[in-house]
């Protein structure tokens, strides 16, 4: 049932706006970073039709709401109704958090942050990593500055339709460049013939919806080969939480160590948490506890 910021007058309301919405675990998230941090807070789900996507948003913002963090299918058009945005946001084109100030909507996206976040819980350190995309759509838009801005040494964006990673890599280039980071596109089907080791593999295709993968099984076992001379785990990440999908299915057979993408979930809540409620950045929230709550859950 839709969340009504009016009945909780003595609280700050927040929500998670989507379609559908019933499975979403932000209020959960949410509910432990407000206990941890003692914010007298509420937050709840917003379904909103397809049609009445803006109306919902104006609708809950003037009845008090303070927040709204905004997933499928709605994100790019939150973007599309902000007055302010931040660089990330507008290096993604689609926002995920949307917050009234001074009578204006702000838009921002955590999810790359988030990303990058849920990475370094990994391997510390993102600096001198060399990173393979598989996809260049929606999502991997919105991961490729904050990949950037944490210093990798390179990343390869593999996609079927060539022309897209090859767009991403112009958009992003002058940033890379900034950084000395190396950015490259690919069509699939050239992944058999690269020979240079990576270190991080992120699956950010919507195939995680369906029961496909990116990847050949001769291309997943050629990422193998020639990954197997990094001294250091090499990490296969799959956006997608709550279900073991193909890609993951096929990188673990090969022996990469697979994550999902929960944790990325985990930390762009954080993000979300701490903006909203101008929390300074030492108070650090404990994501670790919270996507350990969440998995035993699952
Ligand atoms: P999202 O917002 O989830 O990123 P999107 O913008 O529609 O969704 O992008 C989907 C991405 O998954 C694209 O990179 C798409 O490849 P194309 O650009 O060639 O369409 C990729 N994708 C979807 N299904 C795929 C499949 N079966 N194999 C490989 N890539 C796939």
């Amino acid at each position: 049932m839709n969340i009504q910021p009016q009945d909780y007058p003595l609280q700050d309301v927040y929500a998670v706006i989507g379609n559908p919405i019933a499975h979403s675990k932000s209020p959960q998230i949410h509910e432990m970073f407000a206990k941890q941090t003692n914010q007298n807070m509420k937050y709840g789900l917003l379904f909103s039709e397809v049609d009445d996507f803006e109306k919902t948003v104006q609708d809950f913002f003037a009845a008090g709401g303070c927040g709204l963090n905004v997933t499928v299918p709605f994100k790019n058009r939150a973007f599309a109704m902000c007055d302010e945005l931040s660089s990330y946001a507008q290096a993604a084109g689609v926002v995920n958090i949307l917050w009234m100030e001074n009578g204006k909507l702000f838009g921002e996206n955590s999810d790359g942050l988030g990303l990058v976040k849920d990475l370094m819980g990994e391997s510390d350190n993102l600096k001198d990593r060399s990173v393979l995309i598989l996809g260049a759509g929606g999502a991997v838009q919105g991961v490729i500055l904050p990949l950037i801005k944490a210093q990798v040494a390179s990343i390869v964006i593999v996609n079927r339709t060539f022309e897209k990673a090859l767009e991403l890599v112009n958009r992003f280039n002058t940033e890379a460049e900034q950084v000395g980071a190396h950015l490259g596109a690919l069509e699939s089907h050239w992944i058999e013939n690269l020979d240079e080791p990576f270190d991080i593999i992120i699956n950010g295709t919507s195939t995680g919806l369906t029961s496909d993968s990116p990847l050949t099984s001769v291309q997943a076992s050629h990422l193998a080969m020639i990954c197997e001379t990094k001294e250091k785990t090499v990490v296969s990440y799959d956006m997608v939480y709550g279900k073991q999908t193909a890609f993951m299915q096929q990188m673990q057979e090969q022996g990469f160590v697979v994550k999902d993408g929960l944790g990325m979930l985990v930390e762009q809540a954080a993000v979300a948490f701490q903006l909203w409620r101008k929390l300074p950045d030492s108070l650090s929230l404990d994501t670790n506890l919270v996507l350990k709550t969440l998995r035993e859950g699952l």
